[in-house]
């Protein structure tokens, strides 16, 4: 197996053959509109040749600065928010060490800054990156972000006293919009090195231009395999037929389900490479459906753990629920439970077993019997942890919220909602024009 596939036997009940019939016409309405630049957003479908069309020169200055970071830096700090953080993130996350931090020769150390104001977080931030060698990648498409802004702000301040001007402002790469932004401004007053996020592309589908890429090649990962898993996958959704495009046919039952009353999915994780994935795909969709009073409400849990916080409530409360269950079929690394003489604490009935096999098995339980306690589900399972699947899942998402999105009646590309809280905080704080 090296595809993405979609499992949907547990929707059987909620879901008829009926129903898909009947939304494939939708579908492939929706699917034209979108590949004619028809659709609401239409300013905004850079993402979707994107992997296929990143030129080769892009690629080489995405890996020569990711190359001088890790040689030249024990500390990386991806500043950005919302779409300017969580892809790279997601995938950083997912394919490299757990424990990467706290490993002797990590190089170099990666943390995130700028997605919240907490005072504690900088605080805290502000001692571990104390006498150590920093690099820092400022990311923001609009160059005015308030919380990538300020952190940005104090953790220059912070760089220009250790460095001085000329030292600092070569450790410092900005990811921003080519024409016009304060960081844009700042970048070009200052001669910080930057890259360039597409006008035709969203923050929240920007993962695979240099807002993802240039973290991830920091990290180490293969962005030349990140893109071309997203270009097969490209290649893999071409079709407008749900049955031979897995993307539109995660989006299609997705919306029947949303039909019928189940208006929140909870996408269940069961890796914990992928909990940011989880995450990414939390803001994928929230952002991009949540308008016009409709939407589908995203939640994200991570599984078994929450089983234990909130399975209860699955299993038993309101009935307007459906699961995503994420799996990866071959994690690549697995731990084997031991025998014991004595089988004091009752578990050799698993030992030779692996941690892997005992998660899939809780997994098949869970999906039985949250289907019998009715909440339909379906399965994503990536083949692989590679860049290569990574990339095809990053598209995958893209495409069905694209379609889903258009399915639902909505500009699935704009985000006029997130302007209010900014406009009160704003006020509040004073700011005189906004
Ligand atoms: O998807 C989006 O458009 C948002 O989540 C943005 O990425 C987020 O608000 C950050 O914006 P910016 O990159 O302009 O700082």
């Amino acid at each position: 197996m090296n595809n993405i596939s979609l499992n949907y036997e547990y929707v059987k009940g909620f879901v008829d053959d009926n129903d898909l019939s009947e939304i494939q016409k939708r579908v492939h309405k929706c699917h034209q509109d979108l590949l004619n630049k028809a659709c609401p957003g239409k300013d905004y479908l850079g993402w979707i040749d994107l992997p296929k069309n990143t030129n080769q020169e892009e690629i080489k200055k995405i890996q020569d600065a990711g190359n001088w970071i890790r040689e030249n830096s024990d500390v990386f700090i991806s500043i950005g928010i919302g779409g300017s953080y969580l892809g790279a993130r997601a995938a950083i996350k997912a394919l490299t060490h757990i424990f990467n931090n706290e490993l002797p020769d990590a190089k170099p150390r990666i943390y995130y800054a700028g997605n919240s104001i907490y005072p504690d977080y900088m605080s805290d931030l502000l001692d571990v990156i104390k006498n150590k060698k920093i690099a820092l990648n400022v990311i923001s498409k609009s160059g005015t972000t308030l919380e990538t802004a300020l952190v940005f702000r104090i953790l220059r301040n912070f760089m220009l006293k250790v460095y001085g001007k000329k030292e600092t402002y070569k450790r410092i790469f900005a990811t921003t919009d080519a024409k016009k932004g304060a960081l844009l401004e700042l970048s070009r007053q200052t001669g910080i090195k930057t890259f360039v996020i597409p006008e035709d592309i969203g923050g929240r589908f920007s993962v695979l231009t240099p807002v993802g890429l240039l973290p991830m090649a920091v990290s180490g990962i293969d962005i030349v395999e990140m893109l071309k898993g997203a270009a097969d996958m490209a290649t893999q959704t071409a079709s407008p037929n749900i049955y031979e495009n897995v993307s539109y046919l995660y989006a299609a039952i997705r919306n029947i389900l949303y039909e019928k009353g189940k208006v929140i999915e909870i996408f269940a994780n069961f890796t914990h490479s992928m909990s940011y994935v989880a995450e990414w795909w939390k803001q994928l969709f929230g952002e991009s459906e949540g308008k016009d009073g409709k939407g589908i409400f995203p939640t994200v849990v991570n599984y078994t753990t929450d089983l234990h916080s909130l399975g209860q409530l699955v299993q038993q409360g309101m009935r307007n629920l459906f699961e995503t269950f994420l799996i990866v079929d071959e994690p690549g690394i697995d731990v084997m439970i031991p025998g014991d003489d004595k089988n004091l604490d009752g578990l050799n009935y698993v030992s030779g077993h692996t941690f892997g096999y005992v998660n899939k098995k809780a997994k098949e339980a869970t999906e039985r019997a949250h289907y019998e306690g009715g909440v339909p589900n379906m399965t994503i399972t990536v083949p692989k942890l590679t860049a290569y699947h990574t990339g095809q899942l990053f598209y995958f998402f893209e495409k069905a919220v694209a379609i889903s999105g258009l399915l639902l009646g909505v500009n699935p590309f704009d985000q006029p909602g997130v302007e209010a809280y900014k406009k009160q905080m704003f006020h509040l704080l004073g700011r005189e024009k906004y």
